[in-house]
This record gives structure tokens, C-alpha cells and sequence, in this order.
């Protein structure tokens, strides 16, 4: 067996190790030269019963493994934990951390020479990633693709769009339980995770614009044919990487990084990109900022229209021509030269793809919007940054001076948001504290609280909402997110009370809490922090490790890698 795979260290052997390590995996019925010289390629499934979206990925492994065996590799399919977004409580956030050092420590632990990592809804693509960076062998991803449209009433719906017009719809149009039950049992009809260019989309497209999947696998439909055809080449691909030793160290290089901000202010792409990116280049090596998103990414004209911010859904999206037609439309944007697991670049696999549908995808020459990526606030209310995503945003707000109406929590939003005798209008400001990393735990997707009923009776349809949380990608508004430092630990969110005005100008990348320093001071030192929402376990030691969105929401210690070297044997 060659010394050159890692895995020789616990097959290759014939000393008493050698034996235990071979002897009780031949449980499993492998024969003799499943141990010499196959690159072993660990299979990481985030299937889950209870992670709806992933829910086909147990099928999909055996997929990946045909390719594995084709090419000569021996495959081994490890679960890690699995992260469903609709399920979990309070929020899978909390969990994406947890996950990505059960991905890093099982790859890590085993005789494993190349990864491939089987992911869906949100989080199970950012944890895994930043799991298999932390190791730093070689590993492709295959993305396992969105549900089929959503239909309700002869019209597509999103998957994840409807529910935020759930009390819209009910106090405007006066929609019925059964009404929703309608749309209930229509908005999920397929395997796949939600068909939106939400966060699951986003990270899907975020993968493929790293350089991390085949070409086009991100808007392949779940249940499309085409979805097995790339699961299966991807598993004879990454037998192919570990002999040419393509870690994805040499793929994740600043330059995939910015390609990745590009790409996603093209597609329209949620606002949790930017942690999770964030988190990603922690883990490897490079040196990205929250700024970096703005500098790069806000100039960059949105492509793709689909909800939450435009018409259509991915299915949509995928028999327009998929990503490699916007990659191709911004080519002028990207690095063309970026290396990607199939070892050509990002140039030579997205030549000139046609696109089939421009209402879809627009082109360059005619977008749908002249300038979509994120754009980084700055200012006394968030000292080291807060996001916006304007084109998701009214327009007539994105300079505005409006009077603040505090919540203090989520509890206190609910409580009285609705209370007919609350002094709020639609120039007001909603602000809303301790949905924080730390302040919730977990950073929970509320930035985008529904508007109070009175107002949405009247037909307001929008207001300014400024946060410490984050905001589902299936969602929109004039939304601020992301305040770091957050209001938990004392940053000035702590510090706003109802009635300052506020001042978010989206142009200048200004927000401005129009309270003066000495008063600020003279709250700040009256303040005290809310008390730890426990001392132990899991959670205390989130809250002891989290970092700031600003920062990507890693643990402090997690950021960089340990490699894949491990000294040491069972005895
Ligand atoms: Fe899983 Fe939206 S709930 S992707």
C-alpha cells in the first residue's frame, strides 16, 4: 500500500495496529485489496429525519459511493450532526459551531484521505465546510439541491417566502386556517431544501462559486436526475483529487473568496452569507473582512431574480442555465483564474453556458438592479459594522431619520407590538435588542419582525428594523442586521432608548444614533449587562468561545486548523 495516503497509517500496516484497524472493519465484508493502495474517502452525511431538507442525502451517499468504487476508492459514509432549520430550537445557529467540530474531529479521527460532504438546509453546508478547513484534506461538496417549486392557488410559492406574509395575509386579505392549510401542504412538495434564494440556495451558490463543487451543481432540483448524475461524478472526482493531493487549501485562496462575494451580490443572496463566509476563511487561512464584502460586492449588479427579492424560484433558476451563466455574465468581476476541484478554473468551466430564460437571469448589459451586494454600516450604533441588503430594501428609506421604538427582547417585541395603544408610525424605527450571539444565544433569524398590525391595516408594507440578530434569506425589508458589538455585551444597541432619533444613510454607510457622547456615557455607565442564560454545559461554553458577527460567529478557538496529522494510537 503507498505510503503516500494518510490512510496508510492505519491500513497499510502489519504490526499489531495494522491488524485491529483492519480486522474489525472487515466486519463489513470488504475484501483484501479494499486495504491496499484505494484512497479512502469518507463520505460526511448530514442526513437527518429531523433535517427535513437533507432528507434524500441518505440515498445520495450510496450515489457518491458508486463513483468512489468506479475510480478506485474505498467509500465510508460518517453522519455528523445535522442541523434542521425549521426544527431546531431556539435557533440552529447556536449549533452550527458544535457541528463543524464534529465534522473536523470525525474527519480528523479517521483513516479518512478525501472528503465528500453531503449538505442542504442552511447551516449544514457552512458547518461542514468549516469542519473540513479546519483539517484541511482534499474534499468536494455536493449540495443536495432545492424542492420543486411550491404551488398554491395556480401560482408558485416559495418555501420559506409565504410564512413571513402569514399575518399579512390573514389581517389584509383575511385568509382562513384553511386557506394556510392550503398553502401549508403546496409550499414543500418535493425533497430538496427551500427553493428560494434563501440561505440554503445562497450557500449552494456560495460552494460553487468557491470553486468547491462540480460545475453547476448548485440549482440542480433534488429530485432532478441530473442532481444523481453530479452526486455520482463528484464521487468519482474526489478520488481523483486525493491523488493529486488538491487539499482545499489550494482551492480556498483569497481570490475564491472574493469570487464568492461577486458571485452573491449576482444571485441576490441571503445576509448570512457574510457570517458564514466570515467563519469559512477564519478556518483557512485568509484574511477577509467585513468590509471586504462591501468593497467587492456592493457595486456588483443583481442577476438573478429570484424571491424573496424578485419573481421566481430555483427550479426556475436551473432550467434558465443554473449559476454558470451569471458567473459567466460577471466574469469581467471575477478572478477568473481561481482553481476549483474539477483542477480547472472558474474561467475554463463556465465559458459562455447559454441561458435560456432572461427574465430570470438577466444579463449583464440589462440587470435587474444596477448595484445588489451587501452593504457594510458604520457609526455610533455599531462600531464595528452592521449589513444591510439593499435590494431587499425600500428604496424611499435607504436615507431616512426616524424615532426609535425599543424592544428589549424578543418576549417584549411580542408583548406589545400589537397593542393598539403603542406610539409607533411608519417613519418610526424599530429596534430591536439582545437577539445577539451572545444575547439570545445564538444570533436567531428576527431581524425582520413583522410590522405592527395597525400600520400593516393601513397598508404599510415596510419600515426600518435594526438589530443585533440576523434575517432568514427567504425574508426582506428594510432591514439593519448584525450590530456588532451587540447589545448584550454593551454596545450602544444596549444603550437606545424609545424616542432617539436615528439616522441609517445606506449611500454613505452611515448609522447614526443622534444621541450625544455624554449622554451616552452617562448611560453606558448605568447599564448593566443581562444576566448568563446558563452556567453550563453545551451553551455556557458557546458563551464563553462565540465571537462577534463581525467576526463570522466562530468560536475564538476554532479559527484556523489543526491539519490532519494525529500523534498518537488507540494504545
Ligand atoms: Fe432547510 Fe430552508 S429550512 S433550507
Amino acid at each position: 500500500m503507498s505510503k503516500k495516503l494518510r490512510s496508510y497509517d492505519w491500513f497499510g500496516k502489519s504490526d499489531k495496529m495494522g491488524f485491529v484497524h483492519r480486522s474489525w472493519l472487515r466486519n463489513q465484508g470488504y475484501p483484501d485489496d479494499y486495504f491496499k493502495d484505494k484512497p479512502v474517502i469518507g463520505i460526511c452525511n448530514t442526513w437527518s429525519e429531523l433535517t427535513p431538507c437533507n432528507g434524500h442525502l441518505r440515498d445520495f451517499a450510496e450515489i457518491v459511493k458508486r463513483g468512489v468504487r468506479e475510480a478506485g476508492g474505498f467509500p465510508l459514509e460518517f453522519p455528523v450532526t445535522s442541523l434542521g432549520e425549521t426544527i431546531m430550537r431556539p435557533t440552529t445557529m447556536l449549533f452550527r459551531n458544535l457541528a463543524s467540530m464534529d465534522t473536523e474531529e470525525s474527519i480528523r479521527a479517521n483513516p479518512i484521505d478525501g472528503v465528500v460532504l453531503l449538505t442542504g438546509c442552511d447551516k449544514t453546508t457552512p458547518s461542514t465546510v468549516m469542519g473540513a478547513c479546519s483539517v484541511d484534506l482534499p474534499t468536494i461538496v455536493v449540495p443536495g439541491g432545492p424542492m420543486l417549486n411550491g404551488r398554491f392557488r395556480g401560482e408558485c410559492i416559495g418555501s420559506g417566502s409565504f410564512n413571513w406574509m402569514i399575518k399579512e395575509k390573514r389581517s389584509v386579505e383575511q385568509y382562513t386556517d384553511e386557506d394556510i392549510h392550503e398553502a401549508e401542504v403546496g409550499a414543500a412538495r418535493s425533497q430538496g431544501h427551500c427553493m428560494t434564494m434563501g440561505t440554503a440556495s445562497t450557500m449552494a451558490c456560495m460552494v460553487e462559486a468557491l470553486g468547491l463543487t462540480l460545475p453547476g451543481a448548485a440549482a440542480i432540483p433534488a429530485v432532478d436526475a441530473r442532481k444523481k448524475v453530479m452526486a455520482h461524478l463528484s464521487g468519482r472526482r474526489i478520488v481523483e483529487m486525493v491523488r493529486e493531493d488538491l487539499k482545499l487549501s489550494k482551492i480556498l485562496t483569497r481570490k475564491a473568496f472574493e469570487n464568492a462575494i461577486v458571485v452573491n451580490a449576482g444571485v441576490g443572496g441571503s445576509t448570512n452569507f457574510i457570517i458564514h463566509l466570515l467563519a469559512i476563511a477564519g478556518r483557512i487561512g485568509v484574511d477577509l473582512k467585513l468590509e471586504d464584502f462591501d468593497t467587492n460586492g456592493s457595486k456588483i449588479p443583481l442577476l438573478v431574480n429570484l424571491k424573496p427579492s424578485g419573481k421566481y424560484l430555483m427550479e426556475d433558476f436551473y432550467y434558465a442555465g443554473g449559476l454558470p451563466v451569471v458567473i459567466n455574465e460577471l466574469k469581467k468581476y471575477l478572478h477568473n483564474d481561481a482553481i476549483t476541484v474539477n483542477g480547472k478554473t472558474i474561467g475554463e468551466n463556465n465559458i459562455n453556458p447559454p441561458c435560456y430564460n432572461h427574465d430570470v437571469i438577466a444579463a449583464l448589459d440589462q440587470p435587474l438592479q444596477p448595484e445588489a451586494g451587501i452593504v457594510v454600516l458604520k457609526g455610533n450604533l455599531c462600531e464595528n459594522g452592521a449589513v444591510i441588503k439593499p435590494s431587499a430594501a425600500s428604496k424611499e428609506l435607504m436615507k431616512h431619520r426616524g424615532r426609535a421604538v425599543v424592544f428589549e427582547t424578543m418576549d417584549d417585541y411580542h408583548a406589545r407590538i400589537d397593542d393598539p395603544k403603542l406610539d409607533i408610525d411608519e417613519r418610526c424605527v424599530i429596534v430591536l435588542k439582545n437577539v445577539g450571539p451572545v444575547g439570545y444565544p445564538g444570533m436567531p433569524e428576527v431581524g425582520n419582525v413583522d410590522l405592527p398590525e395597525k400600520l400593516l391595516q393601513k397598508g404599510v408594507r415596510d419600515m426600518i428594523r435594526i438589530s443585533d440578530g440576523r434575517m432568514s434569506g427567504t425574508a426582506g425589508g428594510t432591514v439593519v442586521l448584525h450590530v456588532s458589538p451587540e447589545s448584550a455585551i454593551g454596545g450602544t444597541l444596549a444603550l437606545v432608548k424609545d424616542g432617539d432619533m436615528i439616522e441609517p444613510d445606506i449611500d454613505k454607510r452611515k448609522l447614526h444614533l443622534d444621541v450625544s457622547d455624554e449622554e451616552l456615557k452617562k448611560r453606558k455607565s448605568s447599564w448593566t449587562p443581562p444576566p448568563p442564560h446558563t452556567e453550563r454545559g453545551y451553551v455556557k461554553f458557546f458563551l464563553d468561545h462565540i465571537q462577534q458577527a463581525d467576526l463570522g460567529c466562530d468560536f475564538d478557538i476554532l479559527r484556523g486548523g489543526s491539519g490532519s496529522v494525529v500523534n498518537g494510537d488507540l494504545h
